[in-house]
């Protein structure tokens, strides 16, 4: 049976960790705003304890966002009561709020972090998720750096903040240090345990891209049982940043034979919801970027332009149309053949009527796309006028 998962955006906590990326209240209503348009399921708005800024533009998400039962709003808090009572005051506005909380598992962070030993930070864990409980029905709790921790005493925390009351559990990869088979496994033994101590808590993953992994560790456990993922807009965030919404669902929308998979985002706001988070946060796209990138469904090879104009299956995994773009773009360079350069002229309304004018044209296009990158419509334009002055 096909599964429905969950997205959990946090482009507005964990990309606007991203140096320089800051936003206002009104750019973050309005992201959030977009990202319900969207169609994600739980928006996480930010981190109130860091700034007043921040818990009063979390609020004003909850408020004006979260004002329909389609959608969560959350924010992240550390296990104390502090940040807990701060995320609880914000996202209360909201008609869905849930309360989400982070604590190490790893030795690195229970032993260097935090100079406690594991006990002690299970039981800080256990009593936080209490607390959250006594506020709010939802409570996310995220085992920070878990795919660097002890299986057993990863399992131990989660097993007792679910007894605590936690609703969903995250696991996150915090370091991008997981490889897709290793993770894969892990959330598989996760997925095992919980299903059978806990079936109705959701199993999140968090995936960072410090080795390039993210959407493949990602998707990895959706495979393996995951019901819900957490990424960001084109892939924003921390360092080298997060899984990207935009690479996760359509990987498995394409790919419904391999992950067997839905999600409720409506594709094709992917591309309004991108530039405008490229705008406001003043991060460009990269322009290889899968999706996103200015060059994800250009083409400029003869061959793939030809292969193209008789099958759009030939290149075309993705459709345009289906993230919001309004067509393929044929970039004409001097590698582009006869086809594309024709079918261009064409549509401009200025192919000749010959085959032997279009060969004069086409020479022409040929001379002047060795000496530029890219031969664009007003440059044909150009070359048919020219060629037409010159035979008259
Ligand atoms: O990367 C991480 O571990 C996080 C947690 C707060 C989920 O961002
Ligand atoms: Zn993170």
């Amino acid at each position: 049976m096909t599964r429905n998962i969950l997205v959990f955006d946090t482009t507005l906590r964990d990309g606007e960790q991203v140096p320089g990326a800051k936003l206002n209240l009104y750019e973050k209503v309005e992201i959030a705003q977009q990202l319900k348009k969207l169609g994600v399921d739980i928006i996480e708005a930010g981190f109130p304890a860091s700034s007043q800024g921040d818990f009063e533009a979390v609020k004003a998400v909850a408020e004006r966002v979260g004002n329909t039962s389609d959608i969560m709003i959350t924010a992240l808090a550390r296990a104390v009561q502090y940040d807990i009572d701060r995320v609880y005051e914000a996202v209360k506005y909201a008609q869905n709020p849930m309360i989400h909380m982070v604590l190490g598992t790893s030795d690195i962070h229970v032993e260097k972090k935090f100079s406690k030993s594991k006990e002690q930070i299970l039981q800080i864990g256990v009593d936080a998720v209490k607390y959250a409980k006594t506020l709010c029905p939802q409570v996310q709790y995220s085992t920070e750096d878990a795919s660097r921790s002890d299986f057993e005493y990863l399992w131990s925390t989660i097993e007792a903040v679910m007894k605590a009351g936690a609703t969903m559990i995250n696991v996150p990869d915090t370091v991008g240090y997981a490889d897709p088979g290793e993770w894969g496994h892990l959330i598989y033994r996760l997925n095992d345990r919980m299903k059978n101590t806990n079936p109705d808590v959701i199993l999140s993953v968090h995936c960072h891209n410090d080795l390039g992994m993210a959407t493949a560790n990602t998707l990895a456990a959706v495979k393996n049982g995951a019901d819900k993922v957490e990424v960001t807009i084109n892939g924003i965030g921390e360092r080298a940043g997060n899984a990207a919404l935009e690479e996760v669902v359509m990987a498995m929308k394409t790919r419904q034979d391999v992950f067997n998979a839905t999600t409720n985002i409506n594709t094709r706001e992917i591309m309004n919801t991108s530039r405008l988070v490229s705008s406001f946060m003043g991060l460009d796209v990269q322009v290889n970027k899968a999706i996103t990138g200015d060059n994800a469904f250009a083409h400029s090879s003869g061959i793939h332009q030809d292969g193209l104009l008789k099958s759009r299956d030939a290149y075309e995994i993705v459709h345009p149309e289906d993230v919001g773009l309004d067509d393929m773009e044929l970039v004409l360079t001097a590698r582009s053949g006869r086809h594309a350069v024709k079918n261009a002229l064409s549509t401009l309304g200025i192919l000749p009527e010959t085959d032997e004018q279009f060969e004069a044209v086409f020479e022409r296009f040929l001379q002047l796309a060795d000496a530029k990158k890219e031969v664009y419509d007003y440059d044909l334009y150009v070359i048919v006028e020219s060629y037409y002055e010159a035979t008259d």
